[in-house]
């Protein structure tokens, strides 16, 4: 074992170089103009993982985007791991607040930056290296491995979870292994066992049927940006309690247990703060920040549109307003009840001068994961010895769409073994990934193997 850790550590300049090969290209799912690039970046992780030393490599095409898989089956009586991970990654902009180009990779003062770099290519590619430097040191794996990284992820996986669907046999494992989540901070080894879901919407006001002079018209019709805002105020109150009705209904109760381990937890309300570039924090009375964050859904906008929007003024009322709306969720929510409910409430909500539509665009399941499997177990040993250091067990506030997928349909415990850390910009401009977590994440990748294995 100790000759494939040194050969890790030795190949940290070339697994960085390859990384890079990831990251120049523009595999953004959401884009249809990035079509190409995303099947592109397909290829790319298939050769990586043919070059590794999978025996089996295919692309699946898809309604959307293509799926990547890879297996080496070659250990039989081992027990079997499924690594999923996603190539695909959020739009860029606002682009002129990158202080490099997202997909020109740079390395500086000890971080990758570029888009992708922790969300999730980073962090997927130490597996494969992992995979790698056991071919190169012993020729062959301890226990057998497959692949499915996927370039939906962050438009909802929905063709993934068909695939799931439909490949169970192709998939069958003894446990799924994810890094796609956050360290509770830097050199802290840690494992998620809890993310929230999310119900994302789109609510649409039509007023009039074409915008109109807001002098011979204003005051006398309906104006759908005043109309949208009132709605979008009124869906908290004054304790930032969701207004929807029987939204909370099945919410789970958070255990006094799991409280005290949150408070035994070194959070930093004030680091917390100033990393989100903010003077105070706030939220839902009545709980902590880390109970805000893990156990208790939200509603955000996450954009609106309407009306005149460039510089210098228009007098106008606009024809229609939209905003865009996420829910994330906790156990045991469900988003398909969620979004129903957000549905009814919203069209009780507006006034009949206006139209409303509401669409549903995607949804996640939150997640519990168990603490006691034996690949959660062999997950936080490994860690431990990469690190040096005692494992915390947190939850997340994020959300990975198809963990639950993995749970209900393969029957196997998923542990989320992530490596990122919430300060390096995810989905923002400047996203980096921490070299020394790259390099810790494939020993603890290697470390994971042997210790499952056994
Ligand atoms: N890797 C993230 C989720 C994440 C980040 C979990 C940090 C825990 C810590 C994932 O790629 C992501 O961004 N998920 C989306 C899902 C959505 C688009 C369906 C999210 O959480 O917004
Ligand atoms: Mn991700
Ligand atoms: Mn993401």
């Amino acid at each position: 074992m100790q000759e494939i850790l040194d050969y890790i550590k030795k190949n940290e300049e070339a697994y960085i170089e390859e990384l890079k090969e990831l990251l120049r290209i523009p595999s953004i799912s959401t884009l249809p103009e990035n079509k190409d690039d995303v099947n592109r970046c397909a290829n790319l992780v298939a050769n990586k993982l043919r070059n590794a030393g999978m025996s089996r490599v295919e692309i699946f095409q898809t309604e959307g985007h293509p799926l990547v898989y890879g297996e080496w089956l070659g250990a039989p009586g081992k027990p079997t791991v499924l690594i999923y991970g996603h190539y695909d990654v959020q739009p860029v902009d606002p682009i002129e607040l990158w202080d490099n180009p997202p997909f020109e990779p740079v390395v500086k003062d000890g971080n990758i930056f570029a888009r992708g770099a922790t969300d999730d290519k980073g962090q997927m590619f130490m597996h494969i290296k992992s995979v790698e430097a056991f071919f190169k040191i012993d020729g062959s794996l301890p226990l057998n491995v497959k692949f499915i990284i996927e370039g939906e992820e962050e438009i909802g996986s929905e063709n993934l979870e068909s695939f799931i669907n439909m490949n169970t046999e192709l998939l069958k494992c003894d446990a799924v292994l994810i890094s796609d989540t956050a360290l509770f901070g830097p050199g802290i080894p840690t494992i998620t066992y809890g993310l929230r879901g999310i119900s994302y919407m789109e609510v649409e006001l039509t007023g009039p049927r074409r915008d109109l002079h807001s002098g011979t018209f204003g005051g006398a019709v309906g104006n759908p940006i005043n109309l949208l805002a009132d709605i979008i105020a009124g869906l908290h109150d004054k304790n930032g309690r969701i207004t929807i009705p029987h939204f909370y209904d099945d919410v789970l109760k958070t255990t006094l247990k799991e409280k005290d381990n949150f408070k035994r937890l070194k959070f930093s309300e004030r680091r917390f703060a100033s990393e989100a570039g903010v003077k105070i924090l706030q939220g839902e009375k009545g709980y902590s920040t880390l109970e805000r964050l893990w156990t208790r859904p939200t509603l955000d906008c996450n954009g609106i549109i309407g009306g005149f929007t460039s510089k210098g003024a228009k007098t106008v009322i606009a024809s229609k307003a939209t905003v865009k709306i996420s829910m994330r969720l906790v156990p045991n929510q469900d988003p398909k009840k969620i979004s129903r409910l957000f549905t009814k409430h919203i069209k009780d909500m507006a006034p009949r001068s206006v139209i409303v539509e509401v669409r549903d665009l995607h949804r996640a399941y939150p997640v519990l994961t168990p603490l006691d499997s034996p690949a959660t177990i062999a997950a936080s040993k490994a860690m431990e010895e990469a690190f040096g250091k005692r494992i915390v067990y947190v939850r997340d506030g994020g959300s990975v769409p198809i963990v639950t997928s993995f749970s209900s349909k393969l029957k196997v415990p998923v542990v989320l073994m992530g490596l990122g850390l919430d300060s390096e910009n995810l989905h923002s401009p400047n996203e980096h990934f921490s070299l020394k977590h790259f390099q810790l994440g494939i020993l603890s990748s290697a470390l994971f193997f042997k210790k499952y294995s056994k």
